[in-house]
């Protein structure tokens, strides 16, 4: 499912993202872009980031 219609990131992508190495909603936003337009995603970004984060 997109998070991010503005920069089409998945929650796939965020989770990928952790998975290489991101370790926190900031590292996400500067690897993805996410929230970088709109920013109407960002509360979704940082509940999909800390659900992964409580997986890994
Ligand atoms: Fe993510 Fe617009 S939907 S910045």
């Amino acid at each position: 499912m997109y998070v991010c219609l503005c920069q089409g990131v998945t929650d796939g992508q965020i989770r990928d993202a952790i998975f290489e190495g991101c370790c926190s909603y900031r590292d996400v936003r500067e690897t993805l872009g996410v929230a970088s337009q709109c920013g109407k995603c960002a509360c979704l970004a940082k509940q999909v980031v800390r659900e992964t984060l409580n997986e890994v």
